[in-house]
């Protein structure tokens, strides 16, 4: 499969991410959350090479799009109608709860498990999520928080981590 991805679909994604995030900022920071979700896609873009399998517009779409079901009132089925099945029932997985839906917030180890089960495009926006996330913690977190962060990270490397060894090393690097 091409390891490069469509700067169309990539435009669409990172518009409705845009629109969706609005006036959201990145907790204990003034950054908007988008840039979040664009370090995201760019550590999975950085990545693409070594994943040849994967279908590239996908992984992409979905890093771009991995917290509208549960930080923003987006609908399961507006993600759908947009950007298909596919990416909708990744981000779907990505999300401990759906917003939209007011739905109760998985317990983590299940979460896990799900996505452990789903398809392997959610699992590595999975670890490169968590590579972007534990680059700089928020200034206003506590040491605990910190510790308990990493813990999650961890469970994540042990649950996720075989969906991919690089980024997998990378996310253990920065646990460590
Ligand atoms: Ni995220």
């Amino acid at each position: 499969m091409k390891s490069n991805f469509s700067a169309c679909q990539f435009e669409n994604a990172l518009r409705f991410a845009a629109e969706a995030h609005l006036g959201q900022p990145i907790p204990g920071s003034a950054i908007p959350y988008l840039a979040h979700v664009f370090l995201v896609a760019v550590e999975v873009i950085n990545h693409l090479d070594d994943i040849p399998d994967e279908d590239p517009d996908l992984l992409v779409q979905t890093a771009l799009l991995h917290d509208v079901l549960e930080d923003t009132m987006t609908t399961r089925e507006e993600i759908r109608a947009k950007f298909g099945e596919e990416v909708e029932y990744c981000v779907f997985l990505l999300s401990r709860e759906i917003k939209s839906e007011n739905s109760e917030k998985k317990e983590f180890d299940t979460y896990l498990d799900d996505l452990a089960n789903g398809p392997r495009a959610a699992q590595i926006v999975k670890l490169a999520d968590r590579i972007v996330n534990l680059r700089q913690p928020p200034a206003d977190w506590e040491d605990q928080h910190i510790a308990d962060y990493a813990e999650s990270a961890e469970k994540i490397f042990k649950h996720l981590g075989s969906a991919d060894p690089a980024l997998a090393s990378r996310l253990k690097d920065k646990i460590d």
